[in-house]
């Protein structure tokens, strides 16, 4: 038996395997969309002339295995899943004896026993880790204390697809002969900032853009709780990455000449008890226009941003204006994980680089 593959975070993949990735969500995306959309529905005849979204999760069930809440992450999950064939469970903290009553050890080898994938949403790092030493199949990270990879999955795809928005030559493609789909435009190289908190969603971005060929400008307010810890920083240097990031605490610094500005939360789940004394310490990290402008954005710049968001952290003219991209983002998480799920728990295939059959 090979060993099972699991994906913690981004770190665990090439540049090209997670480019493999975002090109094949973005196959299946386009697959898949006919068969959602009601004209198509309304008549079998055309529907017969559909291609089929891979199914191999045809007869499987995923465990959904999330102690945190979700909208975004649970919905693209139980979507996909159907799409390819297959069932996704949710089992949230309150539903089952983990934690309670069962060690992660067990739960894993029972839900391993019964289902083929493990999607899961946990507190501290360690407790995925753990679920992934005795799973005896694959454990996708849904969000830890630490990473996010399937975020940064869905942000990648998102500016592929907008691709020419930064560069107004970016053309589509031809269709390749052998997936049939058009695949992505290719993205110049872009200078990403981040204003926020040092989070799960920033790890992965610090572990990925840089190998991706773009550069990360990094603004946290100054106390030790805002920077990166030190796992996250040993697998950014281990990549090399860390040529690629500048790292300073003046938000205006951050922007300067940043193409895309992206944020999130200053309290992440969990942090709720320290809100008050966040809400003081990232005084002035608000992402606004006045901020890009003083700071010298990119005039075209665009905004991302994971969700789900507070006004303190952006204001309304950027998040429901021109520049953000922040719903195509949180659609293409399902667009996403499908690849992930197809990749990882179907095929148990994330680590080639060619496309996948
Ligand atoms: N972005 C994200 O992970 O959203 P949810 O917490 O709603 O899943
Ligand atoms: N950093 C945030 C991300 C939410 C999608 C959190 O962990 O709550």
């Amino acid at each position: 038996m090979p060993p099972v593959p699991h994906l913690m975070t981004l770190a665990d993949l090439t540049g090209p395997q997670i480019s493999r990735v975002i090109n094949h969500a973005h196959h299946l995306k386009q697959v898949s969309l006919p068969w959602l959309d009601p004209q198509y529905s309304k008549s079998y005849g055309k529907r017969a002339r559909l291609r089929m979204p891979s199914q191999s999760l045809f007869n499987k069930s995923i465990a959904l295995l999330f102690s945190k809440r979700s909208t975004r992450t649970r919905l693209a999950a139980e979507t996909a899943s159907l799409l390819l064939g297959g069932r996704a469970l949710f089992l949230g903290q309150d539903d089952i004896q983990l934690g309670v009553n069962e060690s992660a050890r067990d739960t894993a080898m029972v839900i391993g026993g019964m289902c083929q994938g493990i999607f899961a949403r946990v507190g501290d790092h360690s407790e995925i880790e753990e679920l992934a030493k005795y799973s005896p199949v694959p454990v996708l990270n849904a969000l830890s204390s630490l990473w996010h990879p399937t975020q940064i999955l869905a942000d990648l795809l998102t500016l592929h697809e907008h691709a020419h928005l930064f560069d107004a030559d970016a053309k589509q493609p031809p269709v390749d002969s052998h997936y049939r789909t058009a695949p992505l435009a290719k993205l110049r190289p872009l200078t990403v900032a981040y204003v926020g908190d040092s989070a799960n969603v920033l790890h992965d971005m610090l572990v990925t853009y840089p190998r991706l060929g773009h550069s990360l400008r990094v603004a946290t307010p100054p106390q030790a709780a805002y920077q990166a810890p030190e796992p996250v920083w040993e697998r950014v240097k281990q990549l090399g990455c860390d040529k690629k990031i500048w790292w300073g605490t003046d938000p205006r610094e951050a922007v300067h000449g940043a193409d895309v500005v992206v944020t999130d939360t200053w309290i992440s789940m969990g942090q709720e008890l320290e809100k008050e004394q966040r809400l003081k310490d990232f005084q002035g990290y608000q992402v606004t226009e006045a901020l890009c402008k003083e700071g010298g954005a990119n005039p075209d710049w665009k905004f991302l941003h994971c969700l789900p968001r507070k006004q303190h952290e952006v204001d309304d003219d950027v998040f429901y204006g021109e520049r953000s991209l922040v719903f195509p983002e949180a659609e293409n998480r399902k667009w996403t994980i499908m690849a992930a799920f197809d990749l990882l728990f179907g095929k148990w295939d994330m680590t080639s680089t060619t496309a996948p059959v």
